[in-house]
């Protein structure tokens, strides 16, 4: 990938229905930067086939998605706190992207990977089992009854999701709208291989940073839920 590559955010007419608004952003000139200088280094383009982990990271270690890591602020700062772990993350905001290469880099992170592309078909390429956790943190609410399947957190999605996790690994999502989290606490507590970790809402994990998307919905006086399900 290149700055002057195909914007994956822009997809051609007759693919499958996408979980994200295809916007192409400005990039900054840090963040054009990084992306030069850092993407051979961190980054991979969503392949169409399977992901090698091990390949990826150069060791075998314990594997956290994150799906939709906006800025990267999560990914880099949850990262830095966990070396043991190795933290994948996908997103089709290039800009996004190319802020989590430059937090990476400073932060000089040997354990992130920065995927640009649809996490679905990332997580298609993965065998079964391969994560230890799933991170989605604010998705896209898709307020809109008629969007509604456009949402990540839905029965197929979930199953998918599920299957890459390895027994006992956690899917954890956020997020500040409210009938977004109950239709997803309906979808996961439907899904017979997932267990809810917390027993309903729990109570904000310190391990997940405050993003500008919290930060957001704490000033407009709504409230954050935290789902947290454990593979059996
Ligand atoms: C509302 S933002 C939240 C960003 C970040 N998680 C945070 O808390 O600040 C949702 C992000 O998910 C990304 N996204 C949505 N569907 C995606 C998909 N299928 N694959 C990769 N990224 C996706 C969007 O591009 C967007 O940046």
């Amino acid at each position: 990938m290149t700055t002057t590559d195909h914007d994956p955010a822009i997809p051609p007419d007759n693919r499958p229905i996408r979980t994200f608004h295809p916007r192409r952003g400005r990039m900054s000139g840090r963040q054009t930067d990084a992306l030069d200088r850092l993407w051979p280094r961190y980054g991979l383009d969503v392949p169409d086939g399977p992901v090698d982990l091990v390949d990826l990271f150069g060791r075998r270690a314990p594997v956290v998605l994150e799906i939709g890591s906006g800025m990267g602020d999560s990914t880099a700062t949850m990262a830095a706190a966990d070396p043991d772990r190795d933290y994948l993350a996908v997103e089709v905001h290039t800009p996004g992207i190319a802020n989590l290469l430059d937090l990476v880099d400073r932060a000089g992170l040997g354990n992130v990977r920065v995927a640009l592309g649809d996490a679905l078909d990332l997580v298609r390429g993965l065998p079964e089992g391969a994560l230890d956790a799933v991170h989605i943190f604010f998705p896209d609410p898709w307020p809109k009854a008629r969007h509604h399947k456009r949402r990540i957190i839905q029965p197929a999605h979930v199953a998918l999701l599920r299957s890459r996790l390895t027994p006992g690994g956690t899917l954890h999502c956020a997020t500040d709208w409210a009938e977004y989290a109950d239709a997803m606490r309906q979808t996961l507590d439907a899904d017979p291989e997932l267990v809810d970790a917390y027993g309903g809402f729990g109570p904000r994990p310190a391990h997940r940073p405050v993003t500008k998307f919290e930060r957001r919905a704490i000033t407009a006086g709504r409230p954050v839920a935290d789902l947290i399900y454990r593979r059996r």
